[in-house]
């Protein structure tokens, strides 16, 4: 990452989609996960093998078998261990070391429990299998010492929850980029039920470090989007809040009186050059109206949107790779960057990260 200040107002980053060890991020769907069945996930380039155990807990190995890298996946799960179908080796299905040798004689000296599956740490939320990726061997990492996965805020017992998802072609760098990017909006996303072109206009807006992120302070809405008109139906003040968290994640909640909405998209690299887009949403708002199948049908067009985008700026990129990065409709990109390169040094240190934030910032742009 470099950084330009030749041009007043403007700032360039290279995106090189440089991979954050040491978070969790969704793997799969819970509800891919059935029975005894074990089913493949590649997430940061690391193969992964998920399974449920006897008592349906979710785990997750390296889907490569330390004797001669065959698939995991290829063999079985008898709910407690994972077995290569090459030599019949046996791996515990949490902590991945290996419980059995069939080849091995009662005199063996081979200590066959020093041998380890790599293996991460595995949770489910909001309707997804988490796997915290610590290193990408899955080497074993002090289980009591990461904090748990993270979980959609949700204000009410009773709430109805919907999922989208999206491969996005591109490295993790652009995806969340274009995630956080408030000045597509009346460009890419134009149509009768979101916003027209016409519809752009400053906004200000108050932004706050969090620990590592940043926050758009709690405030009304902007009117000129669709779906907030339809919380003037009721008539408590609507008000909403926008959290990024490293690495990859985007909550918003908004609350109007005892309704409330919340939604988190995160963007997870599959490989270098392909990630996926995960979007989940809970809320109670308007229980007779059928929200989930309109959150479908308007949400997977607003994705296809960003998709669509994102997928004509590859070619471009391959040939000019810094993005150009200008005050303040840009800022949050270069926040993101910022954050980015605190984390990798403050790994790289042992030392606690820096916040490239140390207070609050208003920023101004149109859109
Ligand atoms: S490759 Fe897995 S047991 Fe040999
Ligand atoms: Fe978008």
């Amino acid at each position: 990452m470099t950084e330009s200040n030749s041009i007043a107002g403007a700032t360039a980053s290279n995106i090189d989609g440089e991979f954050l060890w040491g978070f969790w991020y969704p793997a799969l769907r819970s509800e891919e996960l059935r029975g005894r069945a074990l089913v493949t996930s590649t997430r940061m380039d690391v193969p992964l093998v998920l399974g449920r155990d006897a008592a349906g807990k979710a785990f997750a190995l390296r889907d490569i078998c330390p004797h001669r890298a065959f698939p995991l996946s290829a063999g079985s799960c008898d709910g407690q261990t994972v077995e290569c179908t090459y030599h019949g080796w046996r791996f515990d299905a949490h902590t991945g070391q290996c419980r059995e040798i069939p080849s091995i004689t009662a005199d063996s000296k081979l200590q066959c429990d020093r041998i380890y599956a790599g293996s991460f740490p595995c949770e489910e939320r909001d309707g997804y299998v988490w796997v915290y990726l610590a290193n990408a061997e899955g080497r074993a990492v002090d289980r009591s010492s990461i904090s748990p996965a993270p979980e959609l805020p949700k204000f009410s017992e009773r709430y109805r929850i919907a999922h989208l998802t999206a491969d996005l072609a591109c490295n993790m760098d652009t995806g969340i980029t274009g995630l956080m990017d408030p000045a597509h909006g009346p460009f890419v996303h134009q149509s009768w039920w979101w916003r027209s072109r016409r519809s752009i206009r400053e906004k200000q807006k108050t932004f706050e470090p969090i620990p590592q992120g940043f926050r758009m302070s709690s405030h009304t809405p902007s009117a000129n989007s669709g779906p907030y008109k339809l919380l003037r139906f009721y008539s408590d003040a609507v008000t909403t809040q926008i959290d990024f968290v490293l690495p990859n994640m985007r909550t918003e909640i908004v609350r109007c009186g005892d309704r409330w909405f919340t939604n988190r998209t995160t963007v997870t690299p599959i490989r270098r050059e392909v990630c996926r887009l995960d979007f989940v949403a809970a809320w109670n708002l308007f229980p007779w109206f059928p929200v989930t199948p309109l959150l479908r049908f308007f949400g997977k067009r607003f994705i296809a949107q960003d998709q669509g985008v994102i997928e004509r700026q590859q070619p471009g990129l391959k040939v000019q790779p810094r993005m150009m990065l200008i005050d303040d409709a840009d800022r949050q990109a270069r926040w993101y960057f910022q954050l980015k390169a605190a984390y990798l040094a403050s790994r790289q240190a042992g030392a606690p990260m820096t916040h490239p934030l140390d207070g609050p910032v208003t920023l101004r742009w149109r859109s």
